[in-house]
């Protein structure tokens, strides 16, 4: 039986910020910006007639480089679309960390993804991530995973698009996303369970920060990595919201020192001031500390 593999830990992805490839001044921006990742958009966010023009300004800004440690990766065109080969070769002049596919719905897709990447001649070290935010894409979700795992160019991350759920669905968004929660927890499942970490949707109303800080601490709790931005001001409160909790941390530290200790060496159980901890919370303790030790290792 596969057992949840998310425990791995992967680098910092709290803070994911989209920009349009056609707006020189964002791409400029996101050079010096604290976000973790920056998405460079050739889809929704550009107009078809703005698609050329947002590959070049795609293949100048990475020849140019100056983006520091941050996570690039560039959003391309649905693979059923006329766009994909273009957008696929400027993938492979960029060389992203990864490329990441919207409204991903059935296998048969991912087949004609991996023809073009290969003929698009793809890097092998630009990862592939996925995006959830069709309803068959939400129903059909482990067999895609599944299929992205036997990827060349391997799945490493899925990002939920709650706009065009709900634009498909008709569901209307309530008040900490109602009638939308069964749907993210099943996307939750979905990828913890492939090992693959999950990036939670936009807030759009990007002038409410009580708004996006109630949202991004939902979406912590929920166990999503982090959460997808739209605007610059939206990066500092999701770095605070997906970064470990220092009275989180110290207990962390309190436990491996702990079960450090040679009289505990062989426990699979100890008295820590009282309450009872495992070595499955070892394990959990390990893992919170080596994503603080990622964090701080970006420098921020
Ligand atoms: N990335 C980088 N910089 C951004 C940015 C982004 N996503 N959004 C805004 N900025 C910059 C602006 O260029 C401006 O910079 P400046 O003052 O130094 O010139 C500054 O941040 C303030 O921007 P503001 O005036 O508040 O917003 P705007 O009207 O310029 O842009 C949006 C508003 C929504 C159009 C813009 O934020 C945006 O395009 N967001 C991303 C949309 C997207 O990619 N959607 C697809 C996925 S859902
Ligand atoms: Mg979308």
């Amino acid at each position: 039986m596969a057992e949840a593999t998310s425990a791995r830990p992967t680098r910092p992805r709290r803070s994911v910020l989209y920009l349009p490839a056609s707006n020189l001044r964002a791409i400029d921006k996101a050079r010096s910006l604290p976000a973790d990742s920056i998405v460079f958009d050739l889809e929704d966010a550009v107009a078809p007639a703005a698609k050329p023009q947002a590959r070049d300004n795609l293949r100048a800004a990475f020849a140019q480089g100056g983006f520091g440690s941050r996570e690039l990766v560039i959003r391309s065109n649905a693979i059923s679309s006329a766009d994909l080969a273009a957008d696929l070769a400027t993938v492979a002049a960029c060389q992203p960390h990864a490329v990441l596919l919207p409204k991903v719905s059935s296998t048969a897709e991912i087949a004609l993804f991996a023809d073009a990447a290969r003929q698009a001649g793809m890097a092998p070290g630009t990862a592939t991530w996925f995006m959830a935010e069709t309803l068959a894409g939400i129903q059909h979700l482990p067999a895609l995973l599944a299929a992205g795992a036997a990827l060349p160019n391997r799945l490493a991350c899925l990002v939920v698009g709650t706009n065009d759920i709900a634009k498909e669905s008709g569901v209307s968004v309530q008040p900490d996303r109602l009638y939308l929660l069964p749907w993210l927890m099943q996307m939750v499942l979905a990828a913890k369970l492939a090992g693959v970490p999950v990036l939670d949707g936009v807030w759009n109303d990007f002038k409410d920060s009580v708004g996006f800080e109630r949202e991004a601490l939902q979406a912590q709790q929920m166990g999503f990595a982090g959460k997808t931005l739209i605007h610059p001001s939206q990066i500092d409160a999701a770095n605070r919201q997906f970064s470990p909790d220092p009275a989180a941390l110290a207990q962390a530290q309190r436990i491996v020192n702990a079960f450090a200790l040679h009289h505990h060496a062989d426990a699979g159980v100890i008295n820590l001031d009282g309450e009872m901890v495992e070595r499955l919370h070892l394990a959990q303790a390990q893992q919170l500390l080596a994503v603080a030790q990622q964090i701080s290792a970006l420098g921020d």
